[in-house]
């Protein structure tokens, strides 16, 4: 049966809130797209917007928690508990009027993840996860896909940035994937969500360069919960340490390294 924690209740009622403005200025995206403008400015806008809806709500009903957030930066109280934050996760695709993007929310203790929720608005599809109870999508246990063979599946990433300097070692690991191994592979442009479809077996792998805090948080917890393993692309150190996530099923972990390396 699905558990919810307080820390749960709080985040869930943030992240509904926060969904209705994205909801109501992701309808306004379309009309900017063909004004001279664009909507650049307005996207802009409505992610501070919504960033300041979930601290708000998040500060409200625990004031002395710290926060890190994509688009403030950190808030230092008790250390203890960290609030991790990215107000909307596929701004590109915001922008672009492509209805995949997510809020994420990562809840860490004493460093580490103990809660996480990753809200897709416009799919109502809302991804949670608590240490030691499981991961759901909306009531429905999740798991990690059994797939155990690379070739059988399919294997999502991200990137490179524009600013990267990993952009040749990118390219390299995304050319690996595609013509020796012929895995299918999707760049859908939301990191929260590709772990979130990970930790729901609609994907059986993710890999990604120069990802944030924020970008992942949640999803540690949602794949771990399922059943997956989040390391580095050795296979070890989690992502905090150099910022290059491998997220897997519990089978093909192995195989992904190989084709990375
Ligand atoms: C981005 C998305 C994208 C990933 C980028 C991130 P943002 O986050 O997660 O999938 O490839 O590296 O920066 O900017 O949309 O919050
Ligand atoms: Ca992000
Ligand atoms: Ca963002």
């Amino acid at each position: 049966m699905k558990l919810t924690s307080p820390h749960m209740n709080v985040m869930v009622k943030a992240c509904r809130k926060a969904a209705k403005t994205i909801i109501r200025d992701f309808g306004e995206i379309e009309n900017l797209q063909v004004s001279l403008k664009g909507p650049g400015d307005f996207v802009t806008n409505c992610d501070k917007k919504v960033e300041k809806i979930l601290i708000d709500e998040l500060q409200k009903a625990r004031p002395n928690y710290s926060i890190l957030s994509e688009e403030i930066g950190k808030v230092t109280n008790d250390d203890s508990f960290k609030w991790i934050i990215d107000p909307i996760d596929g701004t590109a695709n915001f922008l672009h009027g492509v209805p995949h993007f997510a809020i994420s929310i990562g809840l860490e203790h004493n460093k580490e993840i103990i809660c996480g929720i990753i809200y897709d608005p416009i799919k109502d599809e809302m991804f949670t996860a608590e240490k030691g109870n499981g991961s759901y999508l909306n009531n429905q246990r999740m798991r990690v896909s059994s797939r155990s063979k690379l070739k059988d599946c399919i294997i999502f990433t991200g990137g490179p940035k524009r600013d990267s300097t990993d952009r040749e070692l990118a390219l390299k690991e995304y050319s690996n994937f595609s013509l020796k191994v012929l895995v299918p592979i999707r760049k859908l442009g939301s990191a929260a969500l590709d772990m979130a479809y990970v930790a729901a077996g609609r994907c059986d792998g993710f890999w990604q360069r120069n990802l944030n805090y924020w970008d992942i948080a949640a999803g540690i917890i949602l794949v771990k919960e399922a059943g997956g393993f989040v390391t580095d692309f050795n296979g070890e150190n989690e992502y905090i340490q150099n910022k290059s996530i491998l997220v897997t099923n519990s089978k093909i972990n192995k195989e992904m390294i190989e084709v990375l390396k």
